[in-house]
């Protein structure tokens, strides 16, 4: 008991000293998340917040934030909000945020469900998926971040000719995302089976599980679904 206690306060005390990259945790009292994503709004004013009006992207599931802040640091002329659910990884990638700095970051720490209660429509112009939970087909596939209630949701919150930028090296997942993507209207651009077939290109910025996935030898598939008018 004296442990979880001293558990609580030092994860208190982290969430507060990173307390400046964090831009909302979770839709305060609401648990449907479905009501939660039609009826609570708390949009974010992307000028109050970052001081100028450069192009918004989105990571959704950023885990510990390498790629992220990497990103961030490449393109200081573009912000970019992370989404993580879980609390205790985006305290990790706040505090890298921090470590660097990242001025033109920062955080969400709710579900997906919700972007659309702090997201506003039609002003988003990458949204970046990076080893999305697979989660099996059979049971959760509407959980799915790349199923087709996702896909239209992110149709509503990006410009004309936005992206969702996914990579996974699961081939099953990829597959079924493909097909949703098409479903939805998107047209898909740049897609490859092997992202690092000949080595990890420049611009690629290589996230933590990529990283794992990579030295065990797997392919990485990667693809950009472009929102058409
Ligand atoms: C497999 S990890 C990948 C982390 C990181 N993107 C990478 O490539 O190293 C997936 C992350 O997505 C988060 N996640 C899964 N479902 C989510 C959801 N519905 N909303 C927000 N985050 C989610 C998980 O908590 C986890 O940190």
């Amino acid at each position: 008991m004296a442990q979880r206690m001293r558990k609580k306060r030092h994860f208190d005390e982290r969430m507060e000293s990173c307390g400046k990259w964090l831009l909302a945790r979770g839709a305060n009292g609401i648990l449907n998340m479905k009501e939660a994503a039609e009826n609570y709004r708390a949009l974010v004013d992307y000028r109050a917040v970052f001081g100028n009006d450069h192009p918004v992207d989105l990571e959704i599931g950023c885990g510990k934030g390498g790629f992220v802040c990497e990103l961030a640091r490449r393109n200081p002329d573009r912000n970019y909000i992370a989404l993580e659910m879980v609390s205790n990884v985006v305290i990790s990638a706040m505090e890298n945020a921090e470590r660097q700095n990242a001025e033109n970051v920062r955080f969400l720490n709710i579900r997906a469900e919700c972007l659309p209660c702090y997201i506003s429509e039609n002003s988003v112009e990458n949204i970046y998926l990076n080893f999305s939970t697979p989660l099996p087909k059979l049971g959760y596939v509407t959980q799915r971040l790349t199923h087709r209630g996702f896909l239209e949701t992110y149709k509503k919150l990006l410009k004309t000719g936005g992206r969702v930028i996914q990579k996974t090296d699961n081939r099953d997942f990829f597959e079924f995302s493909l097909e949703e993507y098409r479903a939805c209207g998107f047209a898909l651009e740049n897609l490859t089976y092997d992202l690092h077939e000949k080595g990890n290109p420049d611009w690629n910025i290589v996230t933590e599980y990529e990283q794992k996935w990579v030295e065990q030898g797997l392919p990485i598939h990667r693809v950009e679904a472009v929102k058409g008018e």
